[in-house]
């Protein structure tokens, strides 16, 4: 309803350019908001406020004549004007609900789809030295959301997971692999099911011996000059490294594949050419032997110049350098429109920095959006960083685990009688989606805490809510199964019924911004506002025990077209749905 509105908006400000009233080269950004006031109709602009200056004209007059050029629309019921010139919109309940009705027939719930783009998203993206802990978690998950949002629109999505697989912890990791296997005697014995505890002993072993250390060190520049009997062991100790990854992303409801991994290796052969273009272009200096790329516009707070490190007195390359050849590659060989960038907020200066050098190194096209979709840290309840009780960090696994048993309790305790196997599958659906809803429904730039008590309530945005609501909508199906639809109109008469169907009509609207800003609780925020109106709508309004069956059938649809976007809106969010709880 927006864009339409939009587009009525577009036409008559060519008609009124065409009249003169208008200087043609005008162009003025055409917005278009929800109110929050119905009073003031259902849709605004502040167009002829923007354009008053242009027009020589007082804001209500100019307000006056964009009303009477627009052109006639079923879908506007009144126009007026209000305040110092704004101008409201009153959507026909009529229009709206044929509208709905055609919602109902679409695959896509009648969510009008934007021109296509095609838009990298890297996401997840964890070191693979490491297991995966819960910093990971927020980039995976609001990347996912985003990437599913996007595909819905019709985009074409290619999400890359840049992994970190390369790096000097690699010789401490390879060189610790290579002593265990010599202790056991066995080539394939090695015990990496735990890699958290084994990169922790292999670090207590480089710290504490030179010889270790030594080996290490040797190790990483055989890995780097390609020697075969190191990549290989790099290879399988990735190899296990990814599995554990995928597991996770496979209980997490993750869409990312094998094919999605791009990691930092991938980029190596371009290293050595990113210096020389740099220099090339005059951009590299010297400093301690280091090469780097001083730009005007960073310094620290002492105003010294904050320097792009690019490669080390030792020849060794450094992250920065990895995602300017991998910016490069996201420009030439994959045309992108829009790269987003799910990672931690912390790293915000590192993107400003390689955006721009990208930039005035003209290694990405300069229509190519690059979009730093930071996020803030998940802390726990007494508002540190989020720890296990020792203090150490969070494995995904285990929380998890966690998430799984509590939530195991809350079906069990809502169902005392229901059977063992039924509990569990509808804890592990529960369970998952407490722990991401929880995280989806924040906006991404602010720290959250993290808390199963809250996140496992039945009350509030939350997954358990979000859940049984739609487990109490589509359970007017059940009682309903043998009612033919066919036939049937929506009509929207109760004002409880007009709430919903103009909450619903939003769905498309909400996804659009969604994508734009990266941000998922603007969907979260929409599933919980269309359930409170479904609820609303349900108390003042009998569906099975209607007036009439055409009552009752209209009102089905309503419900119907409820149920779908509930269920199409936790999809995109990655959260699967259940048929009871
Ligand atoms: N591996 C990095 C980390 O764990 C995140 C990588 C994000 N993506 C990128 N292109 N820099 O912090």
């Amino acid at each position: 309803m927006k864009s339409h509105i939009q587009s009525l908006l577009e036409q008559t400000v060519a008609t009124l350019k065409q009249q003169g009233v208008i200087p043609a080269d005008a162009a003025p950004r055409i917005q278009v908001d929800r109110t929050k006031d119905k009073s003031h109709g259902d849709l605004a602009t502040n167009l002829a406020m923007m354009l008053t200056k242009a027009a020589g004209k007082p804001p209500r007059v100019l307000a006056q004549l964009i009303i009477d050029h627009l052109p006639a629309s079923e879908h506007v019921a009144k126009v007026e004007i209000a305040g110092p010139g704004f101008i409201n919109f009153f959507i026909d309940d009529n229009a709206l609900a044929k509208q709905l009705q055609q919602a109902l027939k679409d695959p896509t719930l009648g969510v009008t789809r934007p021109a296509a783009q095609t838009i990298v998203v890297d996401y997840s993206s964890p070191n693979l030295a490491k297991e995966m802990h819960v910093g990971h978690l927020r980039s995976t998950i609001i990347g996912d959301a985003v990437v599913r949002a996007l595909e819905f629109l019709g985009h074409k999505v290619i999400r890359q997971n840049h992994v970190g697989d390369w790096g000097t912890q690699f010789g401490m990791l390879l060189a610790y692999m290579e002593e265990l296997r010599a202790a056991q005697g066995d080539e394939n014995s090695i015990e990496l099911s735990d890699l958290e505890s084994f990169y922790r002993a292999a670090k207590i072993r480089f710290d504490e011996s030179e010889d270790f250390a030594t080996r290490a060190r040797h190790l990483v520049v055989e890995l780097q000059s390609g020697d075969e009997y190191c990549n290989k062991l790099w290879r399988e100790f990735n190899e296990i490294s990814l599995t554990h990854c995928h597991n996770v992303y496979k209980r997490l409801g993750v869409s990312l594949t094998r094919a999605d991994v791009r990691g930092e290796s991938a980029y190596n052969d371009d290293l050595p050419q990113v210096v020389n273009d740099l220099d090339a272009q005059g951009l590299l200096s010297e400093s301690n032997g280091a090469k780097v790329v001083f730009q005007q516009e960073f310094h620290n707070k002492d105003g010294e110049p904050l320097p792009v490190i690019i490669q080390k007195a030792d020849g060794g390359y450094l992250y920065a350098t990895t995602d300017l050849a991998a910016m490069r590659y996201r420009s030439s060989a994959l045309k992108a429109d829009r790269v987003l960038y799910f990672v931690d907020l912390r790293q915000a200066l590192h993107f400003q920095q390689v955006f721009s050098l990208a930039r005035s190194a003209g290694f990405v096209r300069p229509e190519m959006s690059l979009e730093h979709m930071g996020f803030g840290t998940m802390n726990g309840e007494d508002g540190r960083p989020f720890k296990t009780r020792t203090g150490g960090v969070v494995k995904l696994v285990d929380l998890l685990d966690e998430a799984h048993d509590r939530a195991l309790e809350l079906v069990r305790s809502k169902n005392p009688d229901m059977d063992d196997a039924t509990l569990e599958q509808i804890a592990a659906v529960v369970g998952v989606a407490s722990v991401k809803y929880a995280d989806l429904s924040k906006n991404r730039a602010s720290d959250y805490i993290f808390s199963f008590d809250q996140m496992l309530s039945f009350e509030g945005n939350t997954a358990p809510y979000l859940l049984y609501a739609y487990t109490r909508v589509a359970g007017i199906f059940k009682k309903a199964d043998d009612i033919d639809l066919s036939g049937a109109s929506m009509q929207l008469e109760h004002d409880k019924e007009k709430a919903l169907g103009n909450k619903l009509a939003q769905f498309g609207e909400v996804l659009a911004r969604m994508v734009d800003k990266g941000q998922p609780h603007l969907l979260c925020g929409y599933l919980y506002e269309l359930a409170g109106a479904f609820s609303s709508f349900y108390e003042a309004c009998p569906v099975l025990a209607a007036d009439n069956d055409s009552q009752r059938n209209s009102r089905l649809l309503l419900a119907k077209l409820t149920a779908r976007t509930l269920k199409q809106g936790l999809a995109l969010l990655g959260i699967e749905t259940l048929e009871r709880m």
